[in-house]
């Protein structure tokens, strides 16, 4: 019995030592230390075997047993070491290759631009204020002295929205402008006021390098019971002369709009040339820059203000304009259309 223990521990030891796989291993031990390999059919065998024989056959297969497992055990740690080797040459594993880079978004140059518009009107001393971009024609229109059917109307082209009427306030509109916002200021805060207004305005419009039908537009307004259009100059030569870094002038020169009275257009010296003439400003040594204008009596008098007793003025400029002069933009589309190749450049 002895031997034929020893026999078939000599041949499991061989077939360990050949097994190349570790799937072959386990096999190995299931056939023999398995519950139902060789190992267990032997030692429930041993009850029938005469008794003088049965030591030394269970210590032969204790011994056996002990040992396959050894043997075993070595195997499996040098395949699982052998198959690590043999991915790490297959896989080409380069340690020294870059990791994966999450690409960083950042933010937009009209969203920078807004915050440092933003930040030093908020030095001066003005409120910021939001408006919705969904108005009614009454905020949009009428109490900004444009009535129904006057043809100051058509100045902008409008995109109405035709699902929704309001019941006071006409038909609804996509903004054309931000000055709604400066109805709604007047009505929630009263005079005096201080306050920009910054904002996505709409105008039904073809699309081209200067023209896009989706744009930004700041407000502002200035209500107080001792105020001039000589204040507005010296805020805006202020803001312009911060914003842009360096010396800036302004000029004024007439413009219609309905709710201003006077009107006037505001144009800034030519950032490129500095006044002297060049390409960009048609040799003049000025750009337009916005519109604005002492506010109408109307249109105190529609956000609740008692025109006897205050006045101020507003302007609207508009934001995305600023950005392309600032940034030397030549394509309205650029700031809109979102092409990282263009965004990656700020
Ligand atoms: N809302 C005018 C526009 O969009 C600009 C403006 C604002 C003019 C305030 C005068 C006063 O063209």
């Amino acid at each position: 019995m002895k031997e034929l223990i020893e026999k078939l521990i000599q041949e499991a030891k061989e077939e360990i030592a050949r097994a190349s796989t570790l799937a072959q291993l386990e096999e190995l031990r299931v056939k023999y230390l398995g519950r139902k390999g060789s190992f267990t059919t032997i030692m429930q065998g041993l009850k029938d075997i005469p008794n003088e024989e049965k030591p030394a056959a269970g210590q032969a297969l204790n011994h056996g047993k002990k040992s396959l497992e050894s043997d075993l055990e070595t195997k499996q740690h040098n395949l699982e070491q052998e198959e690590l080797e043999k991915q790490l040459n297959d896989d080409t594993f380069d340690i020294t290759r870059p990791g994966i880079t999450f690409p960083v978004g950042h933010i937009h140059p009209l969203s920078r631009v807004q915050k440092e518009v933003e930040e030093i009107f908020g030095q001066m001393g003005f409120a910021v204020m939001d408006g919705p971009e969904i108005e009614s024609e009454h905020y949009n229109f009428e109490a900004l002295n444009v009535p129904k059917d006057h043809p100051a109307r058509d100045m902008q082209d409008t995109f109405f929205v035709s699902s929704k009427h309001h019941e006071q306030h006409g038909r609804m509109v996509l903004r054309t402008q931000t000055s709604p916002t400066q109805i709604r200021s007047m009505e929630k805060y009263g005079a005096p006021l201080r306050a920009i207004m910054p904002g996505r305005v709409f105008r039904y419009e073809a699309t081209d390098a200067s023209h896009d039908s989706t744009f930004y537009q700041v407000e502002g307004l200035l209500i107080d019971k001792d105020v001039s259009l000589a204040n507005l100059k010296g805020v805006m030569t202020e803001f312009l002369t911060r914003l842009f870094k360096r010396e800036t002038k302004v000029r004024f020169r007439p413009g219609y709009f309905p709710f201003v009275e006077p009107g006037i257009e505001l144009d800034m010296w030519c950032l490129l040339c500095n006044g002297k003439g060049c390409r960009v400003c048609k040799q003049t040594g000025w750009m337009e820059f916005m519109g604005a204008g002492m506010v109408h009596r109307n249109v105190l008098k529609a956000g609740g203000i008692d025109p006897d007793i205050y006045k101020g003025w507003a302007f609207g400029f508009g934001l995305t304009r600023l950005v392309m002069m600032k940034y030397g933009i030549d394509d309205i589309r650029h700031l809109m259309n979102g092409d990282l190749r263009f965004l990656e450049q700020f």
